[in-house]
């Protein structure tokens, strides 16, 4: 993961790439650095810690220049320290590198250029490759471009890269193999920005090209971007792109937390998930990837979705919402264990994957699989063009604008948007649901965005209920059918970022084991909606109960049976069984938000974790 950002131009590069480097801190956040480059003198800062720490350590310096590169790190290889810190300097100390990836040979590289009289001073592999290229423009007394591309060729692993030579400041070379890397481009070139997305630049240019996967790309002042591959050398034509994102969306616009901000957003980023596609008056659901393929989705004997995390728990969500609805056999995989496992793919498969970033490593690679083995695969991305969005065959986006706080939250509820769109559409072509049935469901989706507008009213009363349990070691999370995977989700928020155990179950599961863990400090939390089960979670309920557990049941507005016997009760508004999901989700997420804030944990970005995993 890691972010990498910088700058090439006639402004000041400190401020821009300072900035940037706080606006990629979601991809990482271990360390930061940044070297600032002025008539072939060069200073770089780097340290342990947050960009906030590195401004701290940069500020009582001369930061001037117009060349600068930046990097915010999650550590792969190497303990998060000062020394492991990029940017890395070559042994001659001219050449300059920031990188997210992972080269996998290194080791052996090391091995090799130590032979050949080279030193290191920290345990990462970007060192490794930033000597190799210095070794190898010595040894063939090339360019840089060159070097970096030959250099390249022996590499095992995955990088996104940007160089330069600091006796060479009108120059940065970058290269992406599976990590992703972003190029804006100032009027008539006179400026140029990198980066991991195009997030540290939307103020200064709207016109970036997204490198492809084994493109290596010569930056240079007044000139025009020329991009090469890496193998073939061949040259490749630019796209360059016009990008829709806007400042305010990166902002937190009023809100104490992106996460919290992300949450708010869920009514308006629904309806933008479904804007166009649901035509509730006219009866139709209108998706062009679909409609475009729809012979494909029709025959499919099975769908297989891939994803991780939180995309994965909309995935289980997209089980239900796929069998019940469509009648298709769905199968659900973690990416990482597909992709290793040598699954059976059959030609009439399709396969789903699901990532907000679009650049998650393992369900990048188990996409490949699956097209290797000749399956349709089908992607639900957030981020527009993507890696995970350029690779499938056909997609559907889900338009919920960039969510930056590292706990999912409005990804999740517009990816399951999208899957109950797709399951409706297919459900209603195979005559599984009835006319009626079908505009039943589309009323009520269309009024989905109002109820969940409605629902994030309980932020006070959700507010109470954290300031009881915030001190909890535990806590379970049980549900039935479409919110079994709510009550996954809601266990993960809570782990994620307010570091308190939690484990979700499906609720009849309890009794096969956590039920030995329910004494009077036990918090549990039990969606117990009207149309999921809910009898037998009352059942379930008056077990907790019975054992002194402590019960948070989220509940359809007007229950009285388990407001009698629940020590805390959260109303939803009702609505049809399959959309349940996008509705419980939210007092969870709120319950995760209120605990962590009042623990003082950093909400935005929790310890360990990062937004966008684009290593294995
Ligand atoms: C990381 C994030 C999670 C996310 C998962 C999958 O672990 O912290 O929030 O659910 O990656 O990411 P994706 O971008 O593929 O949905």
């Amino acid at each position: 993961m890691c972010g990498i950002t910088g700058y090439l131009g006639f402004r000041e590069a400190y401020p821009i790439v300072i900035n940037g480097l706080q606006r990629l801190e979601y991809r990482g956040y271990d360390s930061a650095g940044i070297v600032i480059t002025s008539n072939d003198k060069s200073k770089l800062f780097k340290t342990k810690g947050k960009v906030s720490d590195l401004k701290k350590i940069a500020k009582k310096n001369n930061l001037e220049g117009n060349l600068a590169l930046g990097h915010t790190r999650w550590a792969t290889h190497g303990v998060p320290n000062n020394e492991n810190s990029h940017p890395h300097l070559s042994n001659s100390g001219n050449l300059v590198i920031v990188h997210n990836g992972i080269i996998e040979n290194y080791d052996t590289i090391k091995k090799e250029l130590i032979k050949r009289g080279y030193t290191f001073h920290s345990d990462t592999d970007t060192e490794v490759l930033i000597n190799l290229i210095e070794e190898v423009q010595i040894k063939n007394n090339c360019k840089l471009g060159k070097a970096v591309q030959l250099a390249l060729t022996n590499v095992v692993g995955a990088y996104a890269i940007a160089v330069y030579d600091i006796n060479k400041s009108d120059e940065i070379i970058v290269a992406r193999l599976g990590s992703p890397l972003a190029i804006g481009i100032g009027k008539n070139n006179t400026e140029f920005f990198v980066a991991s997305d195009a997030s540290p630049f939307i103020e200064y240019t709207k016109d970036a090209i997204y490198l492809d996967d084994e493109e290596l790309a010569i930056v240079k002042l007044g000139k025009k971007i020329r991009v090469r591959k890496i193998h073939d050398d061949s040259i490749v034509e630019p796209n360059i792109q016009e990008l829709k994102l806007n400042l305010e969306q990166i902002e937190k616009g009023g809100y104490d937390h992106f996460m919290l901000k992300e949450i708010y957003e869920q009514p308006s980023a629904i309806f933008d998930t479904f804007r166009g596609r649901l035509l509730a008056d006219k009866g139709i659901i209108k998706m062009g990837s679909v409609d475009n393929n729809i012979t494909k989705f029709l025959n499919a004997k099975r769908i297989i979705i891939v994803a991780c995390g939180t995309s994965w728990h909309a995935g289980l969500v997209g089980e239900y919402l796929l069998e019940d609805l469509s009648r298709i056999p769905v199968e659900v995989e973690y990416a990482s264990e597909f992709r290793y496992r040598n699954p059976i793919i059959n030609k009439d498969d399709i396969v789903i994957a699901i990532s907000q970033s679009g650049e998650t490593a393992d369900t990048l690679a188990a996409i490949k699989l699956a097209k290797s083995k000749g399956a349709f695969v089908f992607g639900i991305c957030n981020v527009v063009g993507s890696s995970i969005a350029r690779e499938t065959n056909s997609g559907a986006y889900t338009h919920a604008g960039p969510e930056i706080g590292v706990a999912s939250t409005k990804a999740f509820t517009t990816q399951i948007t999208v899957l109950a769109l797709i399951a409706l559409k297919l459900g209603k072509l195979k005559g599984e649901i009835s006319t009626s049935d079908f505009h039943k469901y589309l009323q009520e989706m269309k009024l989905i965005p109002s109820k969940v507008e409605e629902l994030l009213k309980v932020n006070h009363e959700v507010e109470k209920i954290a300031l009881t349990y915030k001190d909890a070691p535990n806590c379970l999370y049980l549900g039935r059918g479409y919110n079994f995977p709510v009550a996954l989700e809601g266990a993960l928020k809570l782990k994620e970022i307010s570091y308190i155990h939690a484990e979700g179950y499906p609720a009849a599961e309890m009794k096969h084991g956590p039920i030995a863990l329910i004494d009077e400090s036990m918090p549990v939390i039990v969606i117990a909606t009207k149309k999921g089960h809910y009898e037998k979670v009352v059942s379930n309920i008056q077990e907790i109960k019975s054992r002194n557990g402590k019960i948070i049941a989220i509940v359809t507005e007007g229950d009285t049976i388990v407001k009698k016997i629940a020590d805390h009760v959260i109303e939803i508004p009702e609505t049809e069984e399959a959309f349940a999901p996008l509705l419980t989700t939210i007092p969870l997420q709120l319950l995760s938000y209120y605990i962590a804030v009042m623990r003082g944990c950093n909400v935005d970005q929790p310890r360990n974790l990062a937004k966008s995993v684009t290593v294995e």
